[in-house]
């Protein structure tokens, strides 16, 4: 599929579309504390987004069974919200998406719970930058592997590793659209980027291996090493100057 360009409109419209998500997305992490349940986050996520008619994008999609998905210390991505028990130190990812008026946004975010480490302290403080070093690369003119650069420089200066097995994204009136957002690469790589194109940029970075594993839910992604994770999410538009952040409160 070739990338779809979208209008000042359709993007006024993501906007709107990511302010939502990110407001409720607020909701889940003042909610976090030790003893949470994770199936209470996605409880009001589902009546939130119910409540102001937009779609959970992530019910249903290739099956999964949520509106959330929340993955916990060496969990990356695609947990799946159960009955588990948040425990003082967790570090805890909160990936989010909604569709309002037939566009999506997306964005995630990782806390720490209670007393948490120095470490997971810091990878998650890194994380974050690298969400922001790589915005900051989304620029028109600039070729895609110059976010991923500017992410995977970011992390494994800090002694961290980048997942390559799940990437950013396009996204639009579906989740993901392409091209895909690599985390890692070469500023001189991929196809220019143009005002118009709305990404999801997403580190993933792990204290230890890069490398990835599934549990047998078949959606749970954790480290093949038990190292902890972390993941930070948001939905841009490229312009013709500073990119712009959709997903914002
Ligand atoms: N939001 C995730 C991403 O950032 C994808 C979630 S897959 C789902 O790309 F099945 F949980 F919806
Ligand atoms: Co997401
Ligand atoms: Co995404």
């Amino acid at each position: 599929m070739p990338i779809v360009l979208k209008s000042e409109e359709e993007i006024g419209i993501m906007r709107e579309a990511g302010g939502i998500v990110a407001r409720v997305l607020q909701m889940l992490v003042e909610r976090l504390r030790p003893g949470t349940v994770e199936k209470e986050l996605d409880e009001i996520a589902r009546r939130e987004f119910a409540r102001q008619g937009v779609a959970p994008t992530f019910l249903g999609y290739h099956g999964y069974p949520a509106t959330v998905c929340v993955s916990v210390n060496d969990e990356i991505v695609h947990g799946i919200p159960g009955d588990r028990v948040i425990r003082d130190g967790d570090v805890v990812s909160i990936d989010l998406g909604c569709t309002y008026r037939g566009f999506v946004a997306d964005t995630a975010v990782t806390v720490g719970v209670g007393r948490v480490s120095r470490k997971a302290k810091r990878l998650i403080k890194v994380t974050e930058e690298c969400l922001w070093r790589g915005i900051a690369a989304a620029r028109e003119g600039a070729r895609l592997g110059a976010i991923g650069a500017a992410i995977q420089e970011r992390a494994e200066s800090q002694g961290y590793s980048v997942v390559r097995e799940y990437v950013g994204h396009g996204v639009g009136r579906e989740m993901h659209e392409d091209p895909q957002v690599p985390n890692y690469g070469l500023p001189d790589q991929g196809p220019v980027l143009r005002r118009g194109m709305v990404l999801a940029i997403e580190p993933m970075v792990n204290v230890g291996d890069w490398r990835t594993k599934r549990d047998p839910d078949n959606w749970t992604v954790r480290t093949v090493d038990g190292s902890l994770s972390a993941h930070f999410e948001h939905t841009i538009a490229v312009t013709d100057g500073e990119p712009q952040v959709l997903t914002l409160p």
